[in-house]
């Protein structure tokens, strides 16, 4: 069944004091994007106090010798992800020395920032949580010590109501020990018979693995949501070409002609096929399933297929959001477009999720809501700070609908799988793990995981890792 997994829950732990001396800001020129709280103008003068060149901008830009952004703190403000990216993008390429980011809770901005450290290591970068409730002046107190503080290497902190500063931190916590299988005990207390499951990006990779085990367990209904079409018919005319290289040489052989083009039919044929044998395998295991073409960052697509869900079996218990995307690629490089891409499907496809599943009307509440985060959110990344400020605002989220939810809401990050689970690690990703001695996440130990998180598990947040994979972040 491969190697155990380990279970770490990421709990607050004290960051002591930042420390520096605001005489080394003397002179530099300091851009405070606006909160319309009092907080910018508070740390402007506390700033000036210091002989600093403090100023009031509208957004993070090139051209300071320090950016201290507070919009996330404004009053109904839209997420300030994915906007604020290209500002922040040119403040860190254009040489801007420290980037200090007021956050809140679901903004993904420790995530981004744990990345862009890892990316521009002389630059000071961290995101801060201040406490809402917190005095403007006090507040202001927290980000100068921080914009002068250079020890520690933090990238994430936040202080508490009593202003303690704070971090955050996986803690290795294991699930009792149980007599019953994960299987069992899950189909016997969550997801009894006639239950149904939807899963976003459920046809293929990690969360297609999902759906089968939960179907193999429980034998629930089982709804799924990708933007592939549908495939019809019994195959795709290349039986023979079973990998990309094969599928690349018979387009080539059947008349396609620019690499764009190839790639694109390879990758199309390729989906349909994931799906296909998805599909095929859930027919045997699950009590009925159904395949919905749609994005999940579509608000109105997302209501539609939960609507129809309910209206079709009269229930939805269990939501596994699994759909993301990759766009890999150092800061400096990334395009906003895929930023964008690589953050609206987690973070604006669970939103549309959630809202949808939470109002279910005189039909049963949901059991749970799962996002399938990542360790790249909990640690940074080189290359994925788009990704990784989407799991991480994934986790925020989480902890702040569990508030509201009609049922559990459970956020999963998940170290990597095996390339044999069929997801985002290639093969040739997964050659590059070994090499550093990375363990991955075998299919049968990831899915037993889950099935267990679900059926013993209680807290929203947790890291799931292969065992001795958390040594390597
Ligand atoms: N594999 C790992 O090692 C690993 C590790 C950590 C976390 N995760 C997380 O696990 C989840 C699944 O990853 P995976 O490795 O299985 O990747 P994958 O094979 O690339 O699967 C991603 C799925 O998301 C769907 N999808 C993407 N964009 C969508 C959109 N806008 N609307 C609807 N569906 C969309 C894709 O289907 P279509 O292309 O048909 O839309 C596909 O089914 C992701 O959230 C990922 O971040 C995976």
């Amino acid at each position: 069944a491969g190697a155990a997994l380990v279970r770490m829950r990421v709990d607050e732990a004290p960051a002591g004091a930042a420390e520096g001396d605001p005489g080394v800001l003397r002179g530099l020129r300091i851009g405070i994007v606006d909160d319309g709280q009092g907080v910018a103008l508070a740390l402007r003068g506390a700033l000036e106090e210091h002989a600093v060149r403090a100023e009031v901008v509208s957004g993070a830009d090139a051209g300071f010798d320090g950016i201290v952004d507070l919009s996330a703190l404004r009053a109904g403000q839209e997420p300030v992800l994915p906007t604020a990216f290209p500002g922040y993008r040119r403040a860190l390429t254009g040489g801007v020395g420290r980037l200090v980011l007021g956050s809140t809770p679901g903004s993904g901005l420790h995530g981004f920032a744990r990345s862009a450290a890892l990316e521009f290591p002389d630059t000071l970068i961290r995101a801060v949580d201040l406490h809402p409730k917190e005095d403007p002046s006090r507040m202001a107190a927290q980000l100068l010590s921080e914009l002068c503080d250079r020890g520690g290497g933090l990238a994430s902190v936040g202080y508490t109501a009593q202003g303690v500063r704070i971090t955050r931190r996986p803690a290795a916590a294991p699930l009792p020990p149980s007599v019953e299988t994960p299987g069992v005990a899950l189909a016997r207390s969550v997801l009894g018979p006639g239950s149904v499951v939807l899963l976003t990006g459920g046809a293929r990779g990690i969360t297609a693995r999902t759906a089968v085990a939960l179907a193999r367990a429980t034998g629930c209904h089982v709804e799924l949501v990708g933007r592939t079409p549908e495939p019809v018919g019994q195959g795709d005319g290349f039986v023979h070409a079973g990998d990309r290289v094969a599928l690349r040489a018979a387009l080539i052989g059947s008349g396609l002609r620019t690499p764009a083009e190839i790639e694109a039919a390879a990758s199309r044929i390729l989906a349909e096929r994931e799906v296909r044998a998805t599909l095929a395998a859930l027919a045997g295991v699950a009590a009925s399933v159904r395949y919905h073409c749609a994005d999940v960052t579509d608000a109105q697509a997302v209501r539609a297929v939960v609507a129809g869900v309910r209206a079709r079996h009269g229930r939805l218990d269990g939501i596994v959001h699994g759909a993301g995307t990759l766009r890999d690629g150092l800061l400096r490089d990334k395009e906003p477009a895929a930023f964008t891409e690589v953050f609206t499907t987690k973070v604006a496809g669970a939103r549309n999720l959630a809202a949808a599943a939470a109002e279910h009307g005189s039909s049963p509440a949901p059991a749970f809501l799962a996002l399938f985060g990542s360790v790249a959110g909990v640690y940074g990344n080189r290359g994925q700070s788009d990704y990784a400020a989407a799991n991480d605002a994934l986790d925020g989220l989480a902890l702040t609908w569990a508030e509201s939810f009609p049922g559990r809401v459970l956020s999963v990050d998940w170290g990597p799988w095996a390339a044999g689970a069929g997801g985002m690690v290639t093969p040739e990703l997964e050659r590059a793990y070994a090499r550093r001695g990375v363990p991955l996440i075998s299919p049968e130990a990831g899915t037993d995981a889950f099935l267990a998180e679900l059926a013993y598990g209680g807290d929203v947040q947790v890291v799931l890792v292969a065992e001795g994979g958390a040594d390597h972040e």
